[in-house]
């Protein structure tokens, strides 16, 4: 399986880690990095991505950048998360490498029309950059073959507000959209606390592992592993972005999974980002997303230790 694949990041934290195993799989073929406003100030995401690209020596992927800001609302950035350049708090990169020419919404498009069919997006941001690609193409839906999107709160509190989860929370306009156009497949934040917690053991178990991708964890890791600690008692980290990363490379991970009709509130208040997901077909509409349910944690753990360690992702299925 080679799968052409587009990851469309708001490079901080643990959207480095997905795209580590990205670029680690032998199954995927990574085509180019598009960045959009999410987690931390725009350039420092711009020179994150291109810090992990040099990470794993591939610097030839093209990195595009896209929106600046959500589509209406305003942008709030999770730099008490990530820490303020979004690499853990002390690192800040500065590669030298030059993005690549053109708008990440039409790097999309381009991609996507080279090959009708066969181009999947990993979705780890808010969902500017793919809107306004749609906003672009219309057949974008026919052109695309899967879209993964880590976003959500399906049945559970939000981590950015009770009502949302952060990337759709930041641009609900634009999720909205794409969860209306594009058939997605969602990794949502009730999952990944099911699923995707790293723990303090699995994290120990990296302590005598000498590889440039286990150093850089290391480094992303300080500041959420203290934000986790501060929040909720906990030590540890969540890998939401990693997660969808994961089931994206390795679907046999995923256990259960299902069709509901899904759809997004953009209204500005209290509900703003909220992700209604219609389990019990109350409201008589077709279903338009596939829910991630479950996930096995431990192989998706393995899968992501044996990926640090210098492995590829799949050397753990
Ligand atoms: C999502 O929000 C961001 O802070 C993370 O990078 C992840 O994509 C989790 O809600
Ligand atoms: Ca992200």
């Amino acid at each position: 399986m080679d799968r052409r694949v587009i990851v469309d990041t708001d490079t901080a934290g643990d959207d480095t880690q997905a795209l580590v195993l990205a670029l680690a799989s032998e199954r995927l073929t990574v085509e180019a990095v598009t960045v959009v406003a999410g987690n931390v100030e725009f350039e420092y995401e711009v020179e994150n991505a291109k810090y992990t690209l040099s990470v794993l020596d591939r610097e030839d992927v093209p990195v595009y950048e896209g929106a600046r800001s959500p589509l209406l609302k305003e942008w709030d950035h999770a730099d008490h998360v990530h820490g303020e350049g979004g690499l853990g708090g002390d690192l800040f990169a500065d590669t030298g490498i030059d993005s690549a020419d053109g708008h990440a919404a039409d790097a999309i498009v381009e991609h996507a029309r080279d090959a009708p069919g066969e181009l999947s997006l990993l979705c780890i941001g808010p969902l500017t950059n793919v809107a306004l690609a749609l906003a672009r193409e219309p057949e974008l839906p026919d052109l695309l073959d899967e879209v993964v999107v880590m976003g959500g709160a399906v049945g559970c509190l939000g981590n950015d507000t009770p009502a949302a989860e952060y990337n759709f929370w930041v641009d609900p306009d634009a999720a909205k959209r794409v969860v209306r156009d594009l058939d997605v497949t969602l990794v949502d934040w009730g999952l990944v606390l099911r699923d995707a917690f790293l723990g303090a053991d699995d994290i120990a178990r990296l302590e005598g592992v000498d590889t440039p991708r286990a150093d850089f964890f290391e480094t992303i890791s300080t500041a959420p592993r203290q934000f986790t600690r501060e929040t909720t008692g906990e030590d540890g980290l969540t890998l939401p972005d990693s997660l969808a990363a994961a089931c994206l490379i390795a679907p046999e991970l995923i256990e259960e999974q299902a069709r509901y009709h899904v759809d997004v509130d953009e209204r500005e208040g209290l509900t703003r980002g909220y992700s209604l997901v219609d389990v019990n077909g109350v409201l008589d509409e077709p279903p338009n997303a596939t829910v991630v349910e479950s996930v096995d944690a431990d192989r998706f753990t393995e899968l992501f230790l044996a990926t640090l360690s210098g492995e590829s992702p799949e050397s753990a299925l």
